[in-house]
């Protein structure tokens, strides 16, 4: 799939093909990433309990990773659970826990049918052995996948990553004057992973949550008001326009 398909399955003269239409499929970014911000109180908004704000936040999931994959875009984070996240309530860890299962039950196939590349990114080995299992059996039936690769960031902090990378650098007994920032890349969770372009927060938030920390230095931040559950392919559409008019300097002039 390329742009172009992506557009001519769009309605023509629809809002959705108008964005579409204003993006250069020559220069899409290499990885975007979103944090799934607002599902409490889109769940809020309709006196509806906070997990029924992340049971709707699964239909935007869906239409986000394969607009993304349609699109052609490499790489797609998704900003599931923080490691901060354990201080809620124990009922909506295991809800969203439930749902991220649920998820992969019955999104596998879209993940084989269109070739998309499934991995983790966060600390695996503090969840569930049942979870653990299925996330690992989702990456391994999609392993040899050559189509935008998806991460899940699951028990993810930017930080923790960083200390993650250093223990191992410790370990592998290299000499502190040896250590560049290509040793702590090639120590990250996925250290061949481009770094993303692009990192939406919906939510009108304004805050990074420790996403990325190291992967995020030259990132442009696109701000959504939208909350999560309601971010459709048109929001994407619009963010990666957005995208393409920034001017990127790099700490160049
Ligand atoms: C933040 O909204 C959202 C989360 C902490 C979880 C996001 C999870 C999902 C969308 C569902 C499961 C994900 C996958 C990939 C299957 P919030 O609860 O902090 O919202 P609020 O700020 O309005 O309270």
């Amino acid at each position: 799939m390329s742009l172009s398909d992506v557009i001519a399955r769009l309605p023509p003269g629809s809002p959705e093909a108008l964005l579409a239409r204003q993006i250069d499929g020559d220069r899409l970014p290499a990885h975007v990433a979103i944090i799934m911000d607002g599902n409490g109180r889109w769940a809020a908004q309709r006196h509806l309990p906070r997990v029924e704000g992340h049971r709707s936040g699964i239909t935007s999931v869906r239409e986000a990773v394969e607009t993304s994959a349609r699109l052609g875009i490499p790489v797609l984070t998704l900003y599931a659970f923080s490691i901060e996240n354990w201080k809620r309530p124990r009922t909506e860890v295991s809800a969203l826990m439930a749902l991220l299962r649920r998820y992969l039950r019955s999104e596998l196939h879209m993940l084989m049918e269109h070739g998309i590349r499934f991995r983790v990114v966060g600390r695996k080995d503090a969840l569930s052995p049942e979870i653990q299992k299925e996330l690992s059996d989702a990456e391994r039936a999609t392993a040899a996948h050559t189509g935008m690769q998806f991460n899940i960031a699951l028990n993810y902090g930017g930080r923790a990553e960083i200390v993650d990378a250093v223990r191992a650098i410790v370990a592998s007994g290299v000499s502190a004057d040896k250590v560049t920032e290509k040793t702590v890349q090639s120590h990250l969770y996925i250290p061949e992973m481009p770094d993303p372009d692009l990192v939406i927060r919906t939510s009108g938030e304004a805050r990074l949550s420790n996403f990325l920390l190291w992967e995020v230095a030259y990132s442009e931040l696109l701000l959504s008001d939208v909350l999560f559950p309601d971010f459709r392919r048109d929001h994407l559409f619009d963010a990666v326009r957005q995208y393409q008019r920034r001017d990127r300097r790099f700490g160049a002039v």
